[in-house]
């Protein structure tokens, strides 16, 4: 697999960084994932302005301008031997020495992306729905950042693959915040709901793009606080990421969500957006 780091293109068994680098000292860097259908990547533009706020977000001066980062990006894709793929891309602060917490006057940006083959969720999760297991949110105040400092998502999938399930839904305050990797839509009578975003979750790409089929098809999208019995009582629930697209969430801790299986809204809106983004 050929991956790129700092300016150069090389085999990613290959590549490696110094220990000082503050991405692995202290988590001081922010990424994204973009997936990648027939060698066509699916809403790079979106992703690239993700990446630009997180990089603002945490000071990190954005080391390309977006059609640098394009090329880059369409570079990579070009040099894998498969068609679909998922991108990852990160960008840290770089080494400095000493260690020190304070962001450093002068470092360079480590720019790391590499490919793996994007495999979208099997038939049979699609049909049957998943479960997840519900959490009080353990993280900081700035969900809204894309950045590779997880432990808090990282321990919070922890429980749910401890239940053998697929997704850890959280909730702050009483209210729905996100999954540990994905954002959580609802369906109560007909309505499709979600929280807006805020610092207490990462805005999706395909949040975005979910809601964007539900104000073109239906049902038209109600953006508002979630509580967290609004969710353990809905008809629907859906969890939606670049990896996994739409998924049903058909039990949460073990109790059925509606009738147990995924509902009509869910199977259209997976129907719209497997059109999307053909
Ligand atoms: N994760 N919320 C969190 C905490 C996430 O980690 C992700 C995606 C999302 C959904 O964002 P998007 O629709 O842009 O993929 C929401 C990616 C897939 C990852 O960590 O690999």
């Amino acid at each position: 697999l050929i991956a790129y780091l700092n300016g150069r293109f090389a085999p990613l068994a290959e590549l490696t960084v110094p220990v000082l680098d503050r991405g692995f000292l202290f988590g001081d860097g922010v990424y994204e994932m973009i997936p990648v259908y027939g060698r066509r990547p699916f809403r790079l533009a979106e992703h690239l302005k993700r990446l630009a706020a997180s990089l603002a977000a945490v000071r990190i001066d954005n080391p390309h301008d977006e059609a640098t980062w394009s090329a880059l990006v369409l570079e990579l894709i070009a040099r894998q031997p498969f068609g679909d793929q998922s991108i990852y891309l990160q960008v840290t602060r770089g080494a400095a020495y000493p260690r020190n917490h304070a962001i450093p006057a002068r470092a360079t940006p480590t720019v790391l992306l590499f490919a793996d083959p994007l495999n979208p969720p099997a038939t049979v999760l699609v049909e049957q729905g998943v479960a997840a297991v519900g959490m009080e949110d353990p993280r900081w105040q700035r969900c809204d950042i894309k950045t590779i400092s997880l432990l808090g998502n990282v321990l919070a999938r922890a429980a749910s693959v401890d239940a053998a399930a697929a997704e850890t839904v959280m909730f702050r305050d009483g209210l729905l915040t996100e999954g540990s990797a994905s954002n959580i839509f609802t369906v109560k009578n007909g309505l499709l709901l979600t929280p807006a975003p805020s610092n207490r979750m990462l805005t999706g790409i395909t949040y975005d793009v979910v809601l964007e089929l539900a104000r073109r098809h239906g049902p038209p999208p109600v953006i508002r606080p979630v509580t967290e019995a609004e969710v353990r009582s809905a008809d629907e629930l859906w969890l939606t990421s670049s990896s996994k697209e739409i998924l049903a969430i058909v039990s949460l801790d073990g109790i059925p969500i509606g009738n147990g299986a995924p509902g009509p809204i869910y199977r259209r809106m997976y129907g719209h957006y497997q059109q999307f983004k053909a």
